[in-house]
């Protein structure tokens, strides 16, 4: 339990908790000032000194914000790349291996929508097979059908991709014994952490990833339109580097060749919005003042008293699976599309999301679920608001 003066120095940080009760950190957390301020004053600063002369002046702080980001994963700035989102850094990733036709990309059936969107694009444009494997029993890929899947496609295998932790649901998937199956098998292994960053702490090494991507709206607080992206020492010495690289990744050395970047920077693009690039920085320079393992232990409380509280209501079923579940918390309601209570709640000020049967087409088959809506408090929501959250969703159903 965080001090009671703890807790109120977290939400004066964060003036959006004057308003709402925001239960939608998976989707977009509330910034702290510290993010807000950083923003604004670089947009001051190019607005009145000149955009390019705004980077130049302000070029320490941002280097130290790859410092910042290099630490909430457990890395070394040099390993840390910026980019627009973490689709983009995931795209970016992927983009690095030349698939050809046969070759395997293993994945797992709880990956996000995008991410599984962008694999069946390679299927159909470049013949690429996409193997899902198992789940547990309880929910999560299993690990021995990565290794089972990986080893029977042999050298075909280019690539294991898996996301932490998907948006539709709290589970949390067992990503560092997919990176044990990744390195006994020898095949590069991507990470999508979008989720995962904020309410994990996060350790490369313990990944054994090759690549991971995130962004900065959801549980570190940052802006939106930004995002970050590991590339770890293995794959820079192995030269690779995003296929659309451009001038900011790699320089033209002469008419007919090019040479990549020796850093992560090589995956970023020239031109980057310096004002967000520096709310990031603030957001995970803030998130490692108030401690991931803090953040961690808060969030994951609130949410499971949260899923408790749900789980009594009539007419509610809890979603969440998994050995580990998260500060994400999805319920399908009884008869009821879940967007008429989203509608509901919002009306109350309480922020929460619907999620849609196309968001997890897995999960929420075998679920039987065609909508669901999510909760997703932070370390800053109070029990208060979860249980206010809880009280008008028992009302709005009539109990
Ligand atoms: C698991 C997961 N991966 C990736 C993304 C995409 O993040 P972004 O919108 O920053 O590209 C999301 C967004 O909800 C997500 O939940």
């Amino acid at each position: 339990m965080p001090e009671p003066a703890q807790l109120r120095r977290w939400r004066a940080d964060t003036p959006g908790t004057a308003h709402r009760n925001h239960l939608n950190n998976a989707g977009a957390a509330l910034m702290p000032t510290t993010v807000l301020d950083a923003i604004a004053e670089h947009l001051e600063l190019e607005a009145t000194t000149g955009g390019y002369e705004a980077a130049d002046a302000k070029s320490t702080e941002i280097e130290h914000g790859y410092e910042h980001l290099a630490e909430l994963v457990g890395a070394r700035a040099r390993n840390m790349a910026v980019v627009a989102n973490a689709t983009a850094g995931f795209v970016q990733a992927v983009s690095s291996f030349d698939f050809a036709p046969g070759d395997v990309i293993v994945t797992t059936r709880c990956d996000y929508t995008s991410n599984q969107i962008q694999y069946l694009a390679l299927h159909e444009r470049l013949g690429v097979e996409v193997v899902h494997a198992e789940d547990l029993p309880e929910g999560g890929v299993d690990p021995d059908s990565v290794r089972h899947a990986v080893a029977s496609s042999g050298p075909r295998c280019k690539l294991v991709a898996v996301s932490w932790i998907p948006t539709n649901s709290g589970l949390v998937q067992d990503v560092e014994s997919v990176g044990q199956v990744c390195e006994d098998l020898g095949v590069p292994y991507l990470v999508d952490a979008c989720q995962a960053v904020g309410q994990i702490p996060i350790d490369v090494a313990k990944l054994r990833c090759d690549y991971l991507s995130a962004t900065a709206r959801k549980f570190l607080r940052g802006p939106r339109g930004i995002g970050f992206m590991f590339a770890s020492d293995r794959a820079l010495a192995r030269g690779d580097h995003p296929l659309f690289v451009d001038m900011r990744g790699a320089r033209w050395i002469s008419t007919g060749r090019y040479e990549v970047d020796p850093t992560a920077r090589r995956y970023e693009g020239w031109e980057l919005p310096y004002a967000l690039v520096l709310g990031q920085s603030a957001a995970a320079e803030y998130a490692l003042g108030v401690g991931i393992d803090v953040a961690h232990e808060r969030a994951w409380t609130l949410a499971a008293r949260l899923r408790t509280g749900l789980a009594a209501i009539p007419r509610v079923r809890v979603l969440d699976r998994g050995a580990r579940q998260c500060a994400i918390v999805t319920t399908a309601i009884d008869g009821m599309d879940a967007r008429t209570l989203v509608t509901h709640l919002a009306g109350k000020g309480i922020n929460t999301v619907p999620s849609l049967r196309e968001y997890g087409q897995y999960d929420f088959a075998a679920k039987n679920v065609e909508s669901a809506i999510r909760y997703s408090p932070h370390y800053y929501n109070t029990e208060a608001e979860v249980d206010a959250a809880i009280a008008e969703t028992a009302y709005f159903l009539g109990n």
